[in-house]
């Protein structure tokens, strides 16, 4: 079957009811679009996990600041629809920037507390514009799961929360992340890495390798200050511009002040002073 494309949010949402009337189990997997391997493997796990797949392609203005990339954010429409429909996915939801958020929009999705810290703290707003248009994607295809990737931890957690405080009928599934050969978390801002700023970038990854290094070395509790300090240290030597290193609790985002078995380190940086890269890994590794 030819995977479908919906531009209208009216029409994606009939078509949604319709195949709930059909007993069917459908999934979405949000995107901004300029998919790669991450994007694909969340769709892989729709795909192996539902009836029918929705991928939805939108850049979505209301989570970028104004000095942001929104303009220049990459865009690759027919890449994009070719990409999915090799996976498997039955139907590609594209709206308009103008029928999502229509003259005299008015109402905001607000998670307070996870926001307050780590992007949502460099990011004004970021997460507002995450949660609302999330709400309405889940409106308007009313799907059984929705898979969001790990290396948005903050977006997942909150993503998380407004679901159950809100009620939504929806099971959330969060999916591993997915790197390049030398480490670098996949991302479609990896795009605007250029030359130098490439080998600059593995600074995040390298990172947290040597924090997952001390953790395993040692024969005592870590303070996470230890954990910070090197992170700082290896983003210094990069050439790279930390914005924050928080070791944190993976559910309440609660800053710790000792590594333990829930820990994450969640890292931001700006590469040559543009390119904004986050990652995060928990920092006890479970041997298989
Ligand atoms: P976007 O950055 O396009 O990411 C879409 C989904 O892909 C998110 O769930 C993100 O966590 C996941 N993803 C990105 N890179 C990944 C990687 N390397 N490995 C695994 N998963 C990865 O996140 C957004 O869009 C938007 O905020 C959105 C949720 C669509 C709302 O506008």
């Amino acid at each position: 079957m030819e995977m479908k494309i919906i531009k209208s949010p009216a029409e994606m949402q009939h078509q949604a009811i319709a195949w709930k009337r059909e007993g069917l189990k459908i999934a979405l997997v949000p995107t901004m679009g300029c998919l790669h391997a991450g994007h694909l493997s969340l769709m892989r796990k729709a795909v192996q996990n539902a009836d029918k797949v929705i991928v939805s392609l939108f850049v979505n203005p209301m989570q970028f600041g104004p000095n942001e990339d929104f303009a220049a954010y990459p865009r690759q429409f027919q890449i994009d629809c070719d990409l999915a429909e090799k996976e498997g996915v039955h139907l590609i939801f594209c709206p308009d920037a103008k029928e999502m958020y229509p003259e005299g929009f008015q109402t905001t999705v607000s998670v307070k507390t996870l926001t307050q810290g780590m992007c949502g703290a460099d990011r004004p707003g970021h997460f507002d514009g995450v949660a609302t248009v999330v709400s309405k994607l889940l409106h308007l295809t009313i799907p059984d799961i929705a898979v969001f990737g790990e290396k948005d931890f903050q977006q997942l957690a909150v993503i998380r929360q407004m679901v159950r405080d809100l009620h939504f009928p929806v099971t959330i599934i969060g999916s591993p992340i997915v790197r390049e050969a030398d480490g670098l978390a996949m991302s479609s801002r990896n795009k605007y890495l250029a030359g130098e700023m490439r080998t600059q970038a593995l600074c995040l990854y390298r990172s947290i390798q040597a924090a997952q290094q001390i953790v395993a070395r040692a024969g005592h509790d870590v303070a996470a200050g230890t954990i910070i300090e090197a992170t700082k240290k290896t983003v210094a030597e990069a050439g790279g511009k930390l914005e924050y290193a928080v070791v944190v609790d993976e559910h309440s985002l609660q800053a710790e002040t000792f590594v333990g078995s829930s820990s994450v380190l969640a890292i931001a940086v700006k590469i040559g002073g543009v390119v904004r890269l986050i990652d995060n890994a928990k920092l006890f590794i479970v041997k298989k």
